[in-house]
């Protein structure tokens, strides 16, 4: 069966109560629901993992067994060189960029994602759909490889 790797960065465990004017009040279980709800009608396996530290989430890109990665790199996109070289290491597997906010209307240090030339796109501004069109884009370049 194929495998999906979903990676939530820093501070993502605080959603539902972490500035929610900005990304709002779901929690990040409920995000991790949505995406399995989205991937019932495949036939695919989904593993969430989240963490606060860089070097746990490079281990995580370089060492996982999987079709392909959704990365939500949160802080980590606009200053990890770390991140967005374990990412280049797997051009074995497909890559997308999901954001729950549209970093590009926010703070100007948002703006430059360091992850974005490494990946095979980027989703940014939609809430939790941003993960969920996220899987779609993924599943679609999964199956075509196939
Ligand atoms: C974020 C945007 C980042 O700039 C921010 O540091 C986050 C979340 C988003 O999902 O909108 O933590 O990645």
């Amino acid at each position: 069966m194929k495998k999906i790797l979903v990676i939530h960065g820093p501070n993502l465990d605080l959603l539902g109560k972490r500035e929610t004017d900005i990304y709002g009040t779901q929690t990040l279980s409920a995000i991790n629901d949505a995406v399995t709800a989205a991937t019932m009608a495949h036939d695919v396996q989904t593993e969430f993992f989240q963490s606060n530290h860089e070097g746990d989430i490079v281990d995580k890109i370089a060492r996982s067994e999987v079709s392909g990665i959704i990365i939500n790199p949160a802080a980590y996109t606009h200053t990890s060189v770390a991140i967005r070289d374990a990412i280049a290491a797997r051009k074995d597997i497909p890559v997308v960029e999901v954001h729950l906010s549209n970093i590009y209307s926010r703070e100007e240090f948002r703006h430059k994602s360091l992850i974005a030339p490494v990946a095979i796109g980027q989703i940014s501004g939609f809430g939790r759909n941003s993960y969920v069109l996220g899987v779609m884009a993924l599943l679609g370049l999964i199956d075509e490889k196939i």
